[in-house]
């Protein structure tokens, strides 16, 4: 692919330079909008710590929610929200609005044109898309690959933006990375300076850093959200039979706060989960599994995809569940420089 760049294209490349990320288009309003329409800084900078940095963002949030904010009083919620509505529309819209608004997301590749031919473009901004599949079938591979195409110029398939990565399994490496950038032709040093990432201990631990993502992510363009894998810390943090309906709980929790994330920023998350063992899966599967989570879990994620082993290299995709995508299945393969398209 690199090989085939253009002199112009090429150039284009220089964008991922750090400073270089500017915003597109402004989608969200700050929340500091909010104190020229007559809120005081004080109450703004509570919402702020309370990790609210967007008007679209408050709006997101019950008055309930809002209202155990330490030193927000009901009225004063009131006149928020007011304020709020009046920057940010969240009533009724045409449905030719509604279209315009799809047209602000954007498909980051994956590297691979059949798989990206599969998701209808690559993987989809303001969506969640879920990868399960058994161990080494290229979850983890993927999430780098797209660590790096997220940072490639829109027009060359990217989503010009910086890319936010929280490990749970302790599998990320940065060194995979700069083959990776080499391969698309990019710096991998200003590629790896794009990327910031967090280690997370508990499942506690990796809702905070969800609730920290916001004051990023108003600040600077971000396309991509990986959280490898989204459930590993629920499965060791509640382990007792009594203790499901909370971990189910907990988990619908934060995997709403994944969904406002990636609407409220224009940002693709992309989430691995774990497969379980399926005892109803019939007698005539030999090694039936099936993702972990639940139906919580089904419910969340906007794409499903399973993945498999294939011969050596190769792997399979298919599409498990996605509302606008038909179930097919694309063979890629993993490389040195991340996924690709199978060579056979
Ligand atoms: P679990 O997290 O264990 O569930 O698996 P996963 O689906 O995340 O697997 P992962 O994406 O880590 O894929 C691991 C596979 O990628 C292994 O088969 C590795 O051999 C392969 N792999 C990793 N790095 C490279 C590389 O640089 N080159 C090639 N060709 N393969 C690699
Ligand atoms: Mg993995």
């Amino acid at each position: 692919m690199i090989a085939t760049l253009k002199a112009e294209e090429a150039s284009q490349l220089q964008l991922v330079e750090r400073e270089d990320i500017d915003d597109e288009e402004d989608l969200f309003e700050s929340i500091d909008k909010l104190i020229s329409a007559g809120i005081n800084a004080g109450d703004v900078k509570k919402l702020q710590d309370a990790g609210i940095y967007t008007c679209n963002g408050l709006m997101m949030h019950t008055k309930k929610n809002l209202t155990g904010i330490k030193g927000l009083s009901e009225a004063k919620v009131d006149k928020i929200c007011e304020a709020a509505e009046k920057i940010v529309n969240f009533g009724y819209i045409t449905g030719s609005d509604a279209l315009l608004r799809r047209k602000s997301v954007i498909r980051i590749t994956t590297g691979s044109q059949s798989l990206d031919e599969l998701l209808g473009g690559g993987i989809e901004t303001s969506a969640i898309t879920e990868a399960f599949g058994e161990f080494r079938s290229g979850k983890t591979q993927l999430a780098h690959t797209l660590c790096v195409s997220t940072q490639l110029p829109t027009n060359m398939r990217g989503g010009n933006g910086k890319v936010a990565y929280i490990d749970t399994e302790g599998t990320f490496r940065p060194d995979r990375i700069i083959p990776i950038a080499e391969r698309f032709g990019m710096d991998p040093a200003a590629v790896l300076d794009n990327i910031v990432y967090a280690r997370a201990y508990t499942y506690e631990h990796q809702y905070n850093l969800l609730l920290g993502l916001a004051a990023k992510m108003s600040g600077e363009q971000f396309r991509l959200l990986i959280v490898d894998s989204v459930i590993a810390l629920f499965r060791v943090d509640f382990t007792g039979r009594g203790e499901l309906a909370e971990r189910q709980q907990k988990l619908a929790q934060m995997l709403s706060r994944l969904t406002k994330i990636a609407e409220e920023f224009n940002v693709a998350v992309y989430m691995t989960n774990q497969v379980i063992a399926d005892p109803g899966g019939g007698v005539f599967i030999s090694d039936p599994k099936k993702p972990a989570g639940g139906h919580v879990l089904a419910h969340a994620a906007t794409i499903r995809l399973m993945f498999r082993k294939g011969k050596g290299e190769q792997r399979v995709c298919k599409v498990f569940d996605a509302p606008n995508l038909p179930e097919a299945e694309a063979v890629f393969q993993i490389t040195p420089g991340g996924i690709a398209d199978a060579k056979d």
